[in-house]
């Protein structure tokens, strides 16, 4: 039997015209757009593309957006001052800072430095620990509320199923993983030192594919019935993109199944719309 297979172009689709209603709504309240700044501070083709993209994404429903483009050899210094002057400017509802940054950056004291109710990546320690307290008042990280989303899109109640994700990163792996947790899925997180990769995955109801290498989870892995969301972006040496995700081989065995591209790729950037809304909803309404 032939997977279902999820649009996430078309789920995202949907939800960026609820959000694009609500921000109207929003503005009509106030009287003034919800405003996400976006910081660029890398040379790298992919994020300027990235970064472009939510520009574009966030005018469409109605938030304005600012891209602060920084030369690639911006100091240390200069980066974590514009993030306190962005942190301070009440006009500015979000703020996203573009990763991965140059060498000369650390990533982790930026992310810090930035101001939680702001922080509309997740990422920030005050926001990333509620979550995984089961608190989800916080903002909650793009790509894995988007992962969710397709799973619920899709008709399947996470409780008591046993969902393995693969990969433990600040962006996707952990976060992701606290969200199933707190649907009551049994949680399996696998990374790079995990022993047997493929029997693991063989026992995923629900399989969260975020490692980065192409392919990597064979369709033969797959348990029959999965449901398999898979984040990866890989681009193969012919220039085609692929996911972690062996996909025809998988496709033959899971009941539904994300494509690549089109699949959790719109996810993140209709979720980063929508916390943008949230933050700005908290900081401009609910105060
Ligand atoms: N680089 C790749 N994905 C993301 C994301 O979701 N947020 C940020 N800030 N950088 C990224």
């Amino acid at each position: 039997m032939a997977a279902q297979i999820i649009d996430g172009k078309a789920v995202a689709q949907r939800l960026r015209g609820e959000i694009k209603t609500k921000v109207a709504d929003l503005v009509a309240h106030i009287g003034v757009a919800p405003h996400l700044v976006v910081v660029l501070a890398s040379d790298d083709p992919a994020s300027a593309v990235y970064v472009r993209n939510k520009g574009k994404a966030a005018e469409e429903v109605g938030i304005r957006s600012t891209q602060h483009t920084l030369p690639a050899n911006t100091e240390k210094a200069a980066l974590l001052e514009l993030i306190q002057k962005l942190n301070a400017d009440p006009d500015v509802d979000g703020i996203l800072v573009q990763l991965p940054v140059p060498k000369q950056h650390d990533t982790e004291a930026l992310i810090r430095a930035l101001d939680p109710a702001k922080d509309v990546d997740g990422l920030h320690p005050l926001n990333a620990g509620l979550l995984s307290r089961g608190d989800e008042s916080g903002l909650i990280p793009c790509t894995p509320k988007g992962c969710i989303k397709l799973i619920e899109s899709a008709g399947v109640d996470l409780a008591g199923k046993h969902a393995v994700v693969l990969g433990r990163s600040r962006l996707v792996g952990r976060p992701v993983a606290d969200l199933l947790l707190n649907r009551n899925a049994t949680v399996t997180t696998c990374h790079s030192r995990t022993k047997d990769l493929a029997q693991e995955v063989g026992r995923a109801d629900v399989l969260i594919a975020a490692i980065g290498k192409e392919e990597l989870v064979k369709g033969s892995w797959v348990k029959f019935g999965a449901t398999v969301i898979d984040v990866g972006i890989n681009r193969n040496p012919a220039g085609k993109l692929t996911g972690d995700v062996a996909f025809p081989g998988a496709a033959e065995r899971a009941a539904a199944i994300t494509p690549v591209p089109g699949g959790v790729g719109p996810m993140t950037i209709a979720c980063l719309l929508e916390n943008t809304l949230i933050a700005a909803t908290r900081r401009r309404v609910m105060r």
